[in-house]
Parts: structure tokens; C-alpha cells; sequence
């Protein structure tokens, strides 16, 4: 059987990043000796590592790197290190760069409610069933990409960030959106803030301009601050939800929580077809767990299964490493943040190793599993 052959830029980062993408890449590799694949990983130097050891936290090698392969896995950015720097120098300057350089403007994040997991959730087992959702947020554009300024000092300080969108930059994710409903449960929930901001009237408009050519797709619009609520209400009512970057940054976390934690989920970050797609957990850098083997590799190791998923088109890789760690999770190990009563808690290297275990026992009994190979 002949395998593929792919280039992966690995940018390790921050706090916990170097910890959960080294699982990543782990498992990725069982994947290409199982699978007679190739992956080439290449890493380079991202975010606060990078203002450390070149002045910048996206050196020119690292964007040439990330645009020359076939797919990006980061780990997280960010630490109190640096966080007293100005904003432009900051480890999330060079996340929002390499965003825009990568023209990256569709963010996807899969908000999905695992069994074994249901404990773990903070809402009530009857609120949270059938939770399963898209996340589609827009990533290149709002207040995150407007000027940001700050004038005078102290008392007479004053200070603005401009939010701003063009009619193309909501259609072309606002298609994304409606395309991931088609092949799901055809439902869009458009969050804005339109009863207040303009960047949310055209928002609105421009969507449902878009909704007149998926006629099979029912479309809702929801204020973003009803929708925080309503996450918490009824989590099960959603299937795509579609919203800007400031706002889809805000829901995701709270839509994790809901999840187990957001040390769970993944998330793939792309622009136009053919060109590299980021892929990443949503988590941030948790400097207080870096380096004590405590943190949840799973977000990575998802981000790396979406990775072979939509970057590779390799779904049975995918699938392979997912019911793994269904199995891992059924059998009751867990890390610290998925922790619960009778659970069996290990390092996060131990949880790592028994995915692995999993792995290799699927492909002995790959009749039992099905995996054909
Ligand atoms: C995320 C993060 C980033 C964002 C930060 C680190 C800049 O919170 O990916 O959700 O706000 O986009
Ligand atoms: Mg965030």
C-alpha cells in the first residue's frame, strides 16, 4: 500500500505547547510507520521562544517555513514573561500575524460532548445531552485587526481598538458556515451584536444574503449576549454556529467548559483551498502547568487527527486515532482537568503512552476494529 508524503511545521511555543505538540507529533508518527506514511516535521521557533532567542515572536524563517508545508501544528503562545511588553511585540502579535500571512480567515472549532466525559461537564446530565457543535469563527478581520491605540497617561489616558468588517470577509465565512451545516444537522446560528454595532448590521445583512442560496439550511440570528446564555441553557439546540472574531473567541471557551474542558478541543484554522491550514488547541499556554507533565495532550492530539482529516483527506488515520482515545477514556484514564470520581488519574506523558497502547493494539486486532490494514 503506498502511503503519503508530508510536510508538518511544527511551532511548539509556550508554557504547556512543547509538552502537548511533542504527544502530537508522537502520535502522528505511529500514524505514518502504521499507515506507510511519511510525515516530515520541521520545527521552528514561535512566540514568546521566539522573542527569546531572535527579537520576534514570527522569525521570517518560521513563516517561510509554515508556508512551504502541507499543514502547521501549534502548540500555544503566551506567559507572564512577556506579558508586560507592548501588544505589538507581544507572543499574540505573532499569532495574529501569522493568521493574516497564512490568510487564515475561517477558525473551526468542534465543540462536541464525548460519553465518558458527561460527569465532567459543569451543567446537568439533562441539559447537556446531544451537545454537539461547530464552532466558525471568522479570523482575519474585527476589532482584533483595527488599530489599537492608547493616548496619554494615567487619568487623561484614553485608548480605542477599531472593529471593522467588509461585506466580503462576512460572505466568505458565512459560506464555510452554511457549507459545514449542509453536512451536518442544517442549522446556522449567526451571533452578532446587531441591536448595537454596525460591524453587526452588515454582518447580519450580509448572512442573510448568503442564506438565499442555502435554501435547505434553517438560519437563526442570536444576540452574542443571548447566545452565552443560551449555551448554557440548551447547548443541544446548536449545530453551527457562526460568529466573529471577537465573539467566536469568547464562546469557544465557555462552549468548552461545557465539553469537560478546554484542554479537549481542537481546532483548524484555513483560508483558500490548497494552501496550509493551521492547526492548533484552543487552549492557551497555562504557564502554571508547563513543564509538570500534568496537562491535557488531548486538544493537540485532536488538532493532529482534524490534521489527517481535512489537510490529508487520510479519514481512517483519523478515525483510528479517535476511537483510541475513546477507548483510553472509556477505560476511565484521565488527566488532571478531566478528573473525576473513580477515574484513574495519570501524567499527562502515561495518558499519552496508554493512546499509543491503544493504537497498536487496534492495529493487532485490526479485523476487530476494522481497520483493514
Ligand atoms: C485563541 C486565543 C487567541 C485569540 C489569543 C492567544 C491571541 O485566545 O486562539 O482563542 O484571541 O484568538
Ligand atoms: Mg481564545
Amino acid at each position: 500500500m503506498s502511503g503519503v508524503r508530508k510536510t508538518i511545521a511544527v511551532l511548539h511555543g509556550d508554557g504547556i505547547g512543547p509538552e502537548v505538540t511533542r504527544a502530537a507529533v508522537q502520535i502522528l508518527s505511529d500514524c505514518a510507520k502504521a499507515f506507510h506514511h511519511e510525515f516530515i516535521f520541521k520545527e521552528f521557533a514561535f512566540g514568546g521562544d521566539a522573542i527569546d532567542r531572535f527579537g520576534t515572536p514570527l522569525p521570517a524563517e518560521t513563516l517561510a517555513g509554515c508556508k512551504a508545508a502541507d499543514a502547521v501544528l501549534l502548540g500555544a503562545i503566551g506567559g507572564p514573561k512577556w506579558d508586560s511588553v507592548a501588544l505589538d511585540k507581544r507572543p499574540e502579535a505573532g499569532l495574529l500575524k501569522i493568521r493574516k500571512e497564512l490568510g487564515l480567515y475561517i477558525n473551526l472549532r468542534p465543540i462536541k460532548l464525548r460519553p465518558s466525559l458527561r460527569g465532567i461537564s459543569p451543567l446537568k446530565r439533562d441539559r447537556i445531552d446531544d451537545c454537539d457543535m461547530e464552532i466558525v469563527r471568522e479570523l482575519a478581520g474585527d476589532i482584533y485587526f483595527g488599530a489599537h491605540e492608547i493616548k496619554g497617561e494615567g487619568k487623561h489616558a484614553k485608548a480605542h481598538d477599531v472593529a471593522e468588517y467588509s461585506a466580503a470577509e462576512v460572505e466568505r465565512v458565512a459560506r464555510y458556515a452554511f457549507d459545514r451545516a449542509a453536512a451536518r444537522n442544517r442549522h446556522v446560528t449567526s451571533v452578532d451584536k446587531a441591536n448595537v454595532l454596525a460591524t453587526s448590521t452588515l454582518w447580519r445583512q450580509t448572512v442573510n444574503r448568503v442564506a438565499k442560496d442555502y435554501p435547505d439550511i434553517t438560519l437563526d440570528h442570536m444576540y452574542v449576549d443571548n447566545a452565552a446564555m443560551q449555551l448554557l441553557l440548551k447547548p443541544a439546540q446548536f449545530d453551527v454556529i457562526l460568529c466573529g472574531n471577537m465573539f467566536g473567541d469568547i464562546l469557544s471557551d465557555e462552549a468548552a467548559a461545557i465539553a469537560g474542558s478546554i484542554g479537549l478541543i481542537p481546532s483548524f484554522s484555513r483560508g483558500e483551498e490548497g494552501k496550509p491550514a493551521l492547526y492548533e488547541p484552543i487552549h492557551g499556554s497555562a504557564p502554571t502547568l508547563a513543564g509538570k507533565d500534568v496537562a491535557c495532550p488531548l486538544g493537540a492530539i485532536y488538532s493532529a487527527s482534524l490534521m489527517l482529516h481535512n489537510s490529508f483527506g487520510l479519514e481512517i488515520e483519523a478515525q483510528w486515532i479517535e476511537s483510541a482515545v475513546d477507548r483510553v477514556l472509556d477505560h476511565g484514564y484521565r488527566t488532571i482537568d478531566i478528573m473525576e470520581n473513580g477515574g484513574k488519574l495519570l501524567r499527562s506523558s502515561e495518558f499519552t503512552d496508554h493512546i499509543r497502547a491503544e493504537l497498536s493494539d487496534a492495529l493487532v486486532h485490526s479485523e476487530r476494529y476494522g481497520w483493514g490494514v
